[in-house]
């Protein structure tokens, strides 16, 4: 995943953040594979980190520990919309990393300021490198931090009550009172990192609240869309999709 495998114009790259349960992955996903481009789920690498750190013994409260790890930490994500796999050298962390032990526990890893930049290398390297005519990517900090350029830069939120009831749709036997107060003791530890509940200047807000799923994607498109048409960074075309 270097940049070097980009032979190619610049990605157009699509920048979406936003709060749990907001929707974002799923939105994300769905439009990158309307639109053929590649996806990226950054909160993964946040994960499958926590996973791997919590495999080796460390306590993820040893925020040194945790940076050492990284020397060892052999990352791969697969970006294309429709099989998003994530491992860990030859292991395959995708479900292991949605678990609520690293759930519980990731917030801690995000805090670290260390590793929060050698991730932040990790996304601007695959978003540079992919061989897709653009690619969403989709966090916390995407619009403001790791590409504060993209053309297209968003903000999905959500009202809590709505966020909590959608995550525990997902989270099967799970009681809804337990999710929700789990999303919202990460949205409180996760906001001291950075704020993801307000739109920095030039972020367009797709408030989700009242909107289904496929009014939501088509909220997000129509971003996308009109940011390609105003041309503020687009991509000389790869002969791929026309947003
Ligand atoms: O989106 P998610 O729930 O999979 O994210 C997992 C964790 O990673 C979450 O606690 C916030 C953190 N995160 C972050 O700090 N910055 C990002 N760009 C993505 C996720």
């Amino acid at each position: 995943m270097s940049p070097e495998h980009n032979a190619s114009p610049v990605p157009f790259v699509v920048a979406v953040d936003g709060p749990a349960g907001s929707g974002k992955s799923s939105v994300s996903k769905a439009a990158a594979a309307k639109l053929g481009f590649a996806f990226l789920d950054t909160g993964a690498a946040y994960r499958a980190l926590t996973w791997f750190a919590t495999q080796r013994g460390i306590d993820v409260a040893e925020a040194d520990a945790v940076v050492a790890s990284i020397a060892d930490f052999d990352y791969r994500i697969d970006t294309e919309p429709g099989r998003l796999r994530v491992f860990v050298g030859e292991t395959d962390v995708t479900t292991e990393i949605r678990n609520p032990e690293v759930s519980a526990r990731v917030s801690a890893v995000a805090r670290i300021p260390e590793v929060r930049l050698r991730l932040n290398e990790l996304f601007r390297g695959i978003l540079s490198g992919t061989d897709h005519d653009g690619i969403v990517a989709e966090g916390r900090d995407i619009t403001t931090v790791v590409a504060p350029e993209a053309p297209a830069r968003i903000l999905l939120t959500a009202s809590p009550e709505v966020r909590a009831a959608r995550r525990a749709g997902e989270l099967d036997g799970h009681s809804a009172a337990d999710v929700a107060a789990q999303l919202h003791a990460r949205d409180r530890a996760d906001l001291q990192v950075v704020d993801f509940m307000s739109a920095a200047e030039g972020v367009t807000t797709v408030d989700s609240t009242d909107l289904n799923f496929d009014e939501t994607v088509d909220a997000v498109i129509d971003v996308i869309k009109s940011a390609r048409a105003s041309g503020t960074g687009a991509a000389p075309s790869r002969g791929g999709t026309d947003v």
